[in-house]
């Protein structure tokens, strides 16, 4: 297989330089299939899921704006968590892994210093978001760029609200990266109401908000994850979250000092809902995952899985720097199609490519609406889900802003399948072809590890029937 070779300049460490620059492109039909699922024998044991990526990103950033050492344990390392470490790296904190932690040196709020280079978000739009917000607020310049994926994605819903506050960005035609970015000094406060549920563009705005003379007010219509607003006060900050008619109303202080903290990463819900399907779909499975970060605003999928026949117990609750986690227990279960619930969507936006899987396979149909944000994710997953669905004999059908998959008892499989090098495509066909009539092939898996480094070696553990092959 091609890849893009890396400059001297862009290159990562070793550990994380596997995934190609060709998202979305077309799949090579002429190149090896890079995984075979087979189908599996009942899947059993006791995993531990790596830590989740939101947090992840943000425990980095965070560390970053405290004077002091802050230390991460559990924290996710994935190519996208690495983009936002060189990033941190370069506009000035100091960042290493000492034995199982990573070790933060941060330079203050409004600390920042101008790159020397070009800040390569990678595949990662939480790591170019939240840092175009972050140092949108102090007088220094960057030049945020992205693989082919993150370069098709929308960023004027960054662009516009930093341009409020008097953020200067020249972006490629269309408000698509390359984007340079040049910061304000003394910034002066804003008031935003949002136009799409966004922790992205929520974040972004509210830690642009950390370094302006006064209060930031953000309101959105629904809570999306609050992470940030969570780490902010962990790290001793205030922030003032109130229910109101429009939705709910954040406000932030400016020039807030933050402490250095020691922080533990909970496990990803995201990552754990692809072996939480695989177990309800594999018959005879009963797996438990630890420590599952719990926060309401990640639940979704665990509430629509619930209301489909899922058998789920959950255990061991407690809290973990700041957010609530617990142990699941997750069994083989027959399940029913539902309508997924508007209210629940950004709650579980990025479980859609699996709740579809899931679907293929409950009794009845079930209704996924309000989901256009899907379009704009690493790949148009309405479509890459459907597609790969379609192929496998499943009847879906879908358009901007909704799927309909019509469940069935069997599901033929036996295709090759375009992942558009999308990790939760890839992921999402490999749980599914763990149950199909006949094997499924995954176009490539180097995707994974944005998100999930070692999911394929943790499946087999537990019994999955993966195999992977060298691509040519
Ligand atoms: C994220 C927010 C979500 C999610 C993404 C991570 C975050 O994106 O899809 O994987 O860490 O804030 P949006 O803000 O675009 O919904």
């Amino acid at each position: 297989m091609r890849r893009k070779q890396l400059t001297k300049d862009y290159r990562l460490p070793i550990l994380f330089t596997k995934r190609s620059n060709t998202a979305n492109s077309q799949m090579n039909l002429s190149s090896k299939p890079m995984i075979t699922v087979n189908r599996s024998k009942a899947l059993s044991g006791h995993i531990l899921i790596p830590g989740d990526k939101s947090i992840s990103h943000r425990a980095i950033i965070f560390g970053s704006l405290c004077v002091g050492k802050t230390t991460i344990r559990g924290l996710l390392e994935s190519e996208d968590v690495q983009r936002t470490i060189e990033a941190v790296r370069q506009l000035g904190a100091k960042i290493d892994k000492k034995n199982d932690k990573w070790e933060v040196l941060g330079f203050g709020v409004g600390g920042f210093s101008s790159p020397e280079n070009v800040i390569d978000c990678g595949n990662s739009g939480t790591t170019c978001r939240l840092l175009m917000g972050a140092i949108s607020t102090t007088p220094i310049s960057a030049i945020f760029v992205g693989d082919k994926s993150l370069s098709q994605r929308p960023m004027d819903r960054i662009i516009e609200p930093l341009s409020e506050i008097g953020v200067k960005c020249s972006a490629r035609e269309g408000s698509f990266l390359p984007i340079s970015l040049e910061g304000v000094s003394s910034a002066m406060p804003g008031e935003f109401e949002a136009k799409i549920d966004s922790a992205q563009v929520k974040s972004a705005v509210l830690l642009a908000g950390l370094n302006s003379r006064g209060t930031t007010k953000y309101v959105e219509r629904t809570l999306t994850r609050d992470h940030t607003e969570r780490m902010l006060l962990f790290f001793g900050g205030k922030i003032k979250t109130e229910k109101t008619e429009k939705g709910f109303a954040h406000y932030l202080q400016g020039l807030q000092e933050l402490k250095p903290q020691e922080i533990t990463v909970p496990s990803d819900p995201s990552s754990a809902s692809f072996f939480i399907a695989a177990a309800l779909m594999v018959e005879g499975s009963d797996i438990t995952i630890k420590n599952i970060c719990m926060n309401e605003t990640r639940i979704g999928f665990l509430k629509v899985i619930n209301k489909m026949g899922a058998n789920i117990e959950v255990k061991n609750k407690s809290t973990m720097c700041g957010e609530p986690i617990a142990d699941l227990r997750v069994k083989f279960s027959r399940l029913r199609g539902v309508e997924v619930p508007k209210n629940l969507v950004a709650s579980m936006i990025d479980e859609f490519p699996i709740l579809a899987v899931l679907a293929s396979l409950a009794e009845g149909k079930t209704e996924m609406k309000g989901i256009g944000e899907l379009k704009v994710k690493e790949s148009d997953r309405i479509f890459s889900m459907s597609k790969g669905l379609r192929e496998c004999g499943v009847d879906v059908f879908f358009g901007d802003d909704y799927m309909t998959v019509e469940g069935m008892r069997e599901v033929k499989g036996g295709q090759l399948i375009n992942t558009f090098n999308d990790h939760r495509i890839a992921m999402s066909f490999i749980c599914l072809g763990q149950v199909t009539q006949q094997p499924i092939e995954i176009s490539e898996s180097l995707s994974i590890d944005t998100s999930f480094p070692g999911f394929i070696e943790k499946f087999n553990e537990i019994g999955a029937n993966l195999s992977t092959q060298t691509n040519q």
